[in-house]
């Protein structure tokens, strides 16, 4: 159902691209934030989400001459992940979007999550920019900070001019390889059929004001049929955190519809459906990271498309990673709850039969698939006997523990970006049960492979 006219919910931008291509530092340039250097070896492990009102990226564009008079309130922009291990929080994010920019690094060329991205752009319909990031690393660039980037390339060496040609010449080609025409937006006279390619740096600003006009013209053009506001929710759970002074919150993606304080909500946990109440709507301020801790303002309902932190009661158990229902006067609890099951019942699915094999637990589904995922490839191929999200506890521990008596190897725990109780800790020594701790997921994988091969000598 549609609601009334000119009721134009935000749109949706997803940020995706290979490892290390920019996509957070982009945002960070955007933002005015620092974001990227706080990450554990610099590498983005969770989908972010932040608020970006019209008001600044029209500010923002008024270099460009461009005084769109933009109907949407603003823009949410989902970062994602580019390690190879987060193929499903790219699927997650890309599901989630209206728009994408698709990040290339000018001195990579495409590179193996470029052309994975691609597909799912593809495979989704979706229209995407291409941002061709890193231009200040062109030999010999003058950096001209913030400036639109034909302004900054006329000001740029014929050297400088020339590496620039050769290398989106080589970009385009590869693109072609992949099927898909680009151009550089400001020769691109056949939008629908060809992507443009938004020059960039996220370091100096060259072609950001570029890439925000092509994102508004972009909303301007589809608003009317993409974006028009639907009454259903749409909603999906990113994390599961715990706030001081808050307790156990989630924070969500509000993709289509309006949550008000008070309304009764059904999410996936852990020990089954955990039906609530809504008891505070949060966001951080417009554009700031919703991953990142700080302050927040609170709302009495808010609108798509929107991030947003829940806090509610029960909601310790919640899996992150899964969709929110909102419980209606005609709804039915007991069908709403098998709804919100239903993710859980697709991972649970990936569990070993045989009953034997290690314990994994991270701190989303998202992570926790990832993780799963990678176990499962041939040249790795490790069963998995247990799944948990959240802190690993004594419980955790003794569940482990089992595989002591079937299989030694096995009574481990591989623990992403989860806390280990000191009780555990203590248990697990005692026990015999290996706990390996990561906050990078490639380091637990390499952790763990080293183990298993000092086991075999
Ligand atoms: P993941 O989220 O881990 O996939 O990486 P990302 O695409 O978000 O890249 P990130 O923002 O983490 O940047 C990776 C590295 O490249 C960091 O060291 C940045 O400082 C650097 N970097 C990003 N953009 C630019 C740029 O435009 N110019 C230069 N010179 N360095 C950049
Ligand atoms: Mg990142
Ligand atoms: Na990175």
């Amino acid at each position: 159902k549609k609601s009334g006219n000119g009721n134009l919910r935000s749109p949706i931008c997803c940020i995706l691209g290979h490892v290390d291509t920019g996509k957070t530092k982009l945002l960070d340039c955007i933002r005015g934030t620092n974001v990227q250097e706080g990450e554990a070896g610099g590498i983005t492990q969770q989908i972010g989400a932040t608020y970006f009102p019209t008001d600044n990226i029209r500010e923002r564009t008024k270099e460009l001459k461009a005084d769109a008079m933009l109907k949407v309130p603003g823009l949410l922009v989902i970062d994602t992940p580019g390690h190879e291990a987060f193929t499903n929080l790219r699927s997650r994010g890309s599901s989630l979007c209206d728009i994408a920019i698709l990040v290339v690094d000018i001195m990579h060329g495409l590179e193996p999550q470029t052309i994975e991205s691609l597909n799912l752009l593809k495979s989704r319909n979706a229209e995407f920019i291409v941002a061709l990031n890193k231009v200040d690393r062109l030999y010999g660039w003058k950096k001209c900070l913030n400036a639109p980037i034909v302004k900054a390339m006329k000001l740029q060496s014929i050297d400088v001019q020339n590496e620039f040609k050769m290398r989106v010449t080589q970009i385009v080609t590869q693109f072609k390889e992949q099927g898909l025409n680009t151009e550089l937006y400001y020769k691109n006279k056949n939008m629908g059929e060809t992507s443009s390619i938004v020059p960039t740096s996220a370091m100096s600003g060259e072609g950001i004001p570029d890439l925000l006009l092509l994102l508004i013209n972009w909303a301007q053009r589809t608003m009317e049929e993409k974006l028009t506001f639907m009454d259903d929710i749409q909603c999906t759970v990113l994390e599961v955190k715990v706030i001081e002074g808050l307790g156990t919150t989630i924070d969500v993606v509000l993709v289509n519809g309006v949550l008000h304080e008070g309304d009764q909500i059904v999410v996936c946990g852990m020990q089954g459906p955990i039906a609530t109440t809504i008891r505070a709507l949060l966001t951080p301020h417009p554009m700031k990271e919703l991953r990142v801790k700080g302050a927040y303002l609170h709302h009495k309902e808010l609108k798509a498309a929107q991030g947003i932190k829940i806090t509610a009661q029960g909601l310790e158990h919640a899996v992150a990673g899964t969709a929110l229902y909102l419980v209606t006067p005609n709804d039915d609890l007991d069908d709403v709850k098998d709804l919100a099951m239903q993710d859980m019942k697709n991972v649970m699915s990936r569990i070993d039969k045989s009953g034997e094999g290690v314990c994994v637990q991270a701190s989303t589904i998202g992570s926790l698939e990832a993780l799963l995922e990678f176990l499962k490839t041939p040249a790795v191929n490790i069963p998995v006997s247990g799944i948990n999200i959240g802190p690993v506890h004594k419980k955790d521990v003794m569940k482990a523990s089992v595989m002591l008596e079937r299989k030694k190897e096995y009574a481990t725990i591989l623990a992403f970006d989860v806390k280990v109780t000191p009780e555990a800790r203590d248990l697990a020594e005692d026990a015999g049960v290996k706990i390996f701790i990561a906050d990078i997921i490639y380091h637990l994988f390499d952790q763990f492979k080293a183990y298993m091969e000092s086991i075999k000598e």
